[in-house]
């Protein structure tokens, strides 16, 4: 069986007592089929200020998720107002999402600064989800995880084909070394089957399906394949 990995990303959406509850009504939803979540890494990724609220709750309802930041700081500790660096959120979280189509149009992030922050998180033990939208566009040495994620397909409902994304990641694979890799792009419980059963992709990165919890357990399930 193949191992996936679901990577939800919540963007700037949850309050905490949201994402509390998120959490809760995960774990009774997904009792009955917990078993299949042994072959699953199972990431979401929220707000900083929810990130220790969930960590707490996961550890409350003994759910199998692992904690992402959306964003890191490319400096390290010090006199940088409003930034939340590396070995802060490293005490909350186990990944980070770094390359997010939406941090390189809204905030300008380019390949330099972007380069900065997986250093930054690497130094700090966290492992780097990191988002390309092509096969062509630079890929950081020593990321863990690619997300090929379309800014066309990204909150839109239209998806790339599965086949393409399959050659996509297949590319992104061959020339990076990325030993795994997600498809991200409007993914939800009706197609996330059809990526997750072709021959390279890994696993998912839905935004829109992660935010309900109902919604985001049978993305789950359908993906085990
Ligand atoms: P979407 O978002 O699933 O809502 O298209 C994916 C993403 O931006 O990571």
């Amino acid at each position: 069986m193949k191992h996936i990995t679901i990577v939800g990303n919540w963007k700037s959406n949850k309050r905490t007592s949201e994402a509390e509850s998120w959490v809760a009504s995960f774990a009774e939803l997904i009792k009955p089929e917990r078993d299949k979540l042994k072959e699953m890494t199972i990431i979401i990724a929220p707000s900083f200020t929810a990130l220790s609220t969930m960590k707490q709750a996961i550890k409350t309802y003994e759910v199998p998720i692992l904690l992402a930041s959306q964003n890191i700081s490319p400096f390290g500790m010090g006199a940088y107002t409003g930034e939340v660096n590396a070995t802060e959120i490293k005490e909350l979280a186990d990944y980070v999402i770094i390359g997010h189509s939406e941090r390189r149009k809204y905030f300008a992030e380019d390949d330099v600064v972007l380069e900065r922050k997986v250093d930054q998180a690497k130094s700090a033990g966290l492992k780097v989800i990191y988002c390309v939208p092509d096969a062509n566009t630079r890929v950081p040495t020593g990321v863990d995880i690619v997300g090929y994620e379309p800014v066309w397909a990204i909150g839109t409902g239209r998806t790339d084909t599965p086949d393409n994304a399959n050659a996509v990641v297949k590319t992104i694979k061959e020339r990076t070394g990325a030993s795994i890799t997600v498809y991200g792009g409007s993914v939800v419980s009706e197609n996330v089957a059809s990526f997750v059963s072709t021959e390279t992709i890994d696993g998912v990165l839905p935004g829109g399906a992660s935010m309900d919890p109902q919604k985001f357990v049978s993305l789950v399930m359908n993906a085990v394949v």
